[in-house]
């Protein structure tokens, strides 16, 4: 069910939750001084309660009352860089300000200001939002009011701001060890991190037996119902649906869902989940994905995806 911004504004201050959109992905709205609201979004999710969530603002201004100083090195360059915009940054919180289950009882937490000014005038009246995004747990992330409905029916409230610009979600950076490190690959890129940092920041790849850095990142994700299947060759696939990219010839017989052009990763990043769903709305049982394509950039987050999505 759409609602206009004023509606959406009225609902969350109640504690309601909505759908908003983002310019990453959509996000599960509550307000954060209503635990009904989060506690709500864990459930329609079936979300692990591990599994903490981002705080969104407005403006740094919004979330200084949270954040526990000093902060990181390089924060600000970071902060007046990239926001708003698609980098969440994890930063240690005043712990007594930020309820447990929002960070899963960690002493940090994910904030980010998002980019699509609709978002952020809804939150200047709403005050700062947790914002998972919204789909099931494991499923897709939805970039759309359709992938909404889908996963939370036609009467789910939802502000409509078409389709997601990006497709995929935030970076997250966490200040570990001395450096900033990547927790999840996303809308910007290690190598436009740089020179704002001064290093490539390092991807952290989870260690066995100790706890994650980034919790939310080792549960599985992104995944249709259908099979993914990255070896063999198209010719050699027993799968009847391709993920491919235009420029590409492929066995007639198959289904092709293209994902994009190989000279434009934004474009291929902005169709990645809806691809992934419609094989699902297609009934696919499996699909072999094209996985011959550059490795740098953004093209580091849609192989990151796809392989995740196939796990
Ligand atoms: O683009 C996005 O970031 C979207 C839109 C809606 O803003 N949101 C999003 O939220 O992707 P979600 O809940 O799907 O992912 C949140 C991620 C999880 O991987 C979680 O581990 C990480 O944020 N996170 C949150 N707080 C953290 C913390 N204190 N330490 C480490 N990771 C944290
Ligand atoms: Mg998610």
């Amino acid at each position: 069910m759409e609602l206009s911004k004023k509606e959406a504004i009225e609902a969350l201050k109640k504690g309601e939750v909505v759908a908003l959109p983002t310019e990453t992905v959509y996000g599960l709205a509550a307000s954060i001084y209503h635990l009904e609201g989060i506690e709500k979004i864990f459930a329609l999710k079936g979300r692990p309660l591990q599994n903490p969530l981002i705080i969104h603002s407005s403006c740094l201004s919004m979330i200084s009352d949270f954040i526990q100083t000093p902060l990181p090195p390089q924060f600000d360059e970071l902060a007046n860089h990239f926001w708003p915009g698609p980098l969440t940054l994890v930063l240690p919180v005043k712990e007594e300000m930020v309820p447990p289950l929002v960070r899963a009882s960690l002493a940090s937490c994910g904030f980010r200001v998002p980019l699509l000014p609709l978002t952020r005038e809804i939150i200047e009246e709403t005050g700062p939002l947790v914002m998972p995004s919204a789909n099931l747990s494991g499923r897709p992330s939805a970039t759309s009011p359709e992938a909404i409905v889908e996963d939370f029916g036609a009467s789910f409230p939802f502000v409509n701001g078409g389709n997601s610009k990006k497709g995929v979600e935030s970076t997250i950076l966490i200040f570990y060890e001395a450096e900033w490190k990547i927790g999840r690959l996303g809308a910007i890129s290690p190598e436009e991190l740089m020179p704002f940092l001064g290093y490539l920041p390092q991807i952290i790849e989870k260690k066995e037996g100790s706890a994650p850095l980034c919790p939310g990142h080792s549960y599985r994700h992104y995944a249709p119902k259908a099979h993914l299947l990255f070896n063999e060759t198209a010719y050699s696939t027993k799968a009847s649906f391709i993920l491919g990219f235009k420029e590409r010839k492929y066995p007639q017989d198959k289904t092709v869902l293209e994902l994009g052009s190989l000279e434009n990763p934004y474009e291929v990043a902005q169709n990645l989940y809806a691809s992934l769903r419609k094989l699902d709305a297609l009934g696919a049982k499996s699909a072999w994905v094209d996985m011959d394509f550059p490795k740098e950039g953004l093209w580091q987050t849609i192989d990151e995806r796809l392989k995740r999505a196939g796990e």
